[in-house]
């Protein structure tokens, strides 16, 4: 009789419990966002855990497998994000499983993502409707001197605690949906600059430590204009090294600027909602989310 073993060993069948993210070790979740090749630190994870809620999928020795999460705004909205499979479980169902889970959390709300290509045909399946493309615009940051300056109306200058009002305004009119929760606790880890128009405020962006460097968001103006006042000042800041923006804009002035700085597109995801539609708003006539405050939160 041959007693020598297979090299190989087929294992099809292992069962996973779910369990609450806040009880995870921060060096876990690190881990398992890292096994997908994402850039978030642990101290990403724990800013998300701060703001949000979640669920894991464990195996039977407490290994993290899968992560959805969940962010709501006000009774009516949430956003969804850190939907992550191990690489060995994916497409056996365990992405379903955790969205159905995300789904009893988030009964009648109106809820919005954004889809890596990886999850398109997930969320599809699940009826999320896709809206608009994002641009992930990365890279070393280099601010050109040369060309024409931003022509500025207004003052630039940077933000203080008594702008936290008008920004968390200005970002709902944006977003859609008012997020004062979220842009106060932004606050706290960024750097901001607003332009002001007499004491009004009418564009800010802010820009934190996230994942291999900084990224700039939310980006909130009316015109291409003063969101370049607002996100040159922050491209001169962090001049030299790594800068992440995620945004909707495809052409015009800020697009250009953007790949100008170091910072062309690196990937695209996809903003996809279920239930109401993520309303576009008209280019150049009113407010709008120039940068996401990132693709997990929106
Ligand atoms: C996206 C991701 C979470 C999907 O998880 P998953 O565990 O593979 O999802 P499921 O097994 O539940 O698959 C759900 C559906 O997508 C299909 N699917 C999933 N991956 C697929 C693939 N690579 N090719 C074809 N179909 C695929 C499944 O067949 C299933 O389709 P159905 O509903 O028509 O049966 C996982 O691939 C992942 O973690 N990717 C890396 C991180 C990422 O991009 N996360 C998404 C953030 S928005």
């Amino acid at each position: 009789m041959d007693l020598k073993p297979s090299g190989s060993l087929k294992i099809d069948t292992f069962s996973m419990r779910i369990g609450d993210i806040e009880g995870v070790e921060l060096d876990r979740l690190h881990a398992h966002s890292l096994a997908v090749g994402w850039p978030h630190r642990a101290e990403d994870w724990q800013f998300l855990r701060e703001m949000g809620h979640g669920f894991v999928a464990l195996d039977e020795i407490g290994r993290v497998l899968g992560s959805a999460m969940w962010f709501a705004h006000g009774a009516d909205f949430a956003t969804v994000g850190m939907v992550i499979t191990s690489p060995r479980l994916q497409t056996l169902g365990a992405g379903q499983w955790l969205m159905k889970r995300v789904f009893e959390k988030v009964a009648g709300r109106d809820l919005r993502l954004n889809a890596t290509r990886a999850a398109r045909r997930l969320y599809l399946s699940l009826d999320f409707q896709p809206e608009k493309t994002v641009y992930q615009c990365q890279g070393v940051a280099s601010l050109q001197m040369t060309g024409r300056p931003a022509n500025i109306r207004g003052d630039v200058r940077s933000l203080g605690e008594n702008d936290i009002a008008a920004m968390i305004a200005l970002d709902a009119a944006g977003f859609g949906v008012r997020r004062a929760a979220l842009i106060e606790k932004l606050f706290v880890h960024s750097a901001g600059y607003g332009l002001f128009k007499g004491h009004t405020l009418s564009a800010f962006a802010l820009c934190r430590p996230f994942g291999r460097g900084h990224v700039v968001g939310p980006v909130v103006a009316v015109s291409d204009a003063d969101a370049l006042a607002v996100v040159r000042p922050h491209v001169a800041d962090h001049s030299g090294s790594f800068l992440r923006i995620d945004t909707h804009m495809d052409n015009g002035e800020f697009a250009a600027f953007l790949s100008h700085s170091g910072m062309p597109v690196f990937d695209t995801v996809v903003t996809m909602s279920l239930g109401k539609r993520f309303a576009a708003v008209p280019y150049g006539s009113s407010l709008r989310t120039y940068a996401l405050a990132s693709q997990t939160l929106g």
